[in-house]
């Protein structure tokens, strides 16, 4: 009997960039008007909380404006965890909830999620669709001021990072799409996927810094590459 066959697939904010959620890097990046240094690290948030807590509310709000929605690259995704004999693990970069939404379910958050609050005391994480400031309360333990955007800022730990690395080991297939690579661990794992023996492949708008280490690399948009790689997978 065969084993089952294990595809890891990580996104990055070009999956989400046909929906209208900016990417990181471009010339309307998201950092416009904002040094990343000023908004996404623990220092920012102890400088200058008001300031962090109002960029995400505005993030948050961004997001969720019915205009957003998740485009065929998303819902391709999600087909392919539901349709193949495959096991699929969904690892994104992404903050936004637009896998979900499109309907993955296999799906581990790298970098947290916009739409969770935690709790600095507690540690409590909460669903959040209301903004924050400097006065809200912890639902969980009562205390005023101590929630934080469930972020996970530059300088701090990604999440899942050990499931990833087991689930990277045991790859057959690895598949990066929209992602500049410029971010590590996430830029290390098709090395690890590699050196495991996956087949490796990259589906991105521009070359990325890490095109050179897959072994296949096809250039476009998003909402095009990913219906035409998951048609060709489920055959
Ligand atoms: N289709 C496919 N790829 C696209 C599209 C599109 N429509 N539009 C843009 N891209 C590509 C760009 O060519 C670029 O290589 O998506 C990539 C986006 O790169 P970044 O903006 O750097 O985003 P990302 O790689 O997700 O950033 C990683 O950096 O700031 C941190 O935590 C943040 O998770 C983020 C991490």
């Amino acid at each position: 009997m065969h084993r089952q066959m294990n595809i890891v697939i990580l996104t990055g904010a070009g999956i989400s960039a046909e929906s209208g959620v900016p990417v990181f890097r471009g010339p309307d990046g998201l950092w416009e008007g904002h040094r990343v240094e000023d908004v996404a690290t623990p220092e920012a948030f102890e400088a200058n909380p008001e300031l962090v807590h109002r960029f995400y509310n505005q993030r948050r709000a961004k997001l969720l404006d019915p205009a957003i929605q998740p485009n065929a690259a998303h819902l391709a995704l999600a087909r392919l965890e539901k349709e193949s004999a495959a096991h699929v693990l969904l690892i994104t970069q992404n903050i936004d909830d637009l896998h979900e939404r499109a309907g993955s379910e296999n799906l581990l958050h790298l970098h947290g999620e916009l739409l969770k609050s935690r709790c600095t005391t507690c540690g409590n994480v909460a669903p959040l669709l209301a903004e924050t400031s400097t006065s809200s309360k912890c639902q969980a333990c009562g205390n005023i001021g101590t929630l934080r955007p469930h972020i996970v800022w530059f300088g701090e730990m990604p999440f899942h990072l050990e499931e990833i690395s087991s689930a990277l080991r045991a790859a057959d297939w690895f598949v990066s799409i929209g992602t500049s690579g410029n971010v590590y661990p996430a830029a290390g794992f098709v090395s690890l996927a590699s050196h495991a023996g996956a087949r490796t492949l990259e589906l991105n708008l521009d070359p990325s810094q890490t095109s050179d280490s897959f072994q296949e690399s096809r250039l476009g948009p998003a909402t095009q590459l990913v219906p035409a790689w998951v048609n060709e997978i489920l055959g």
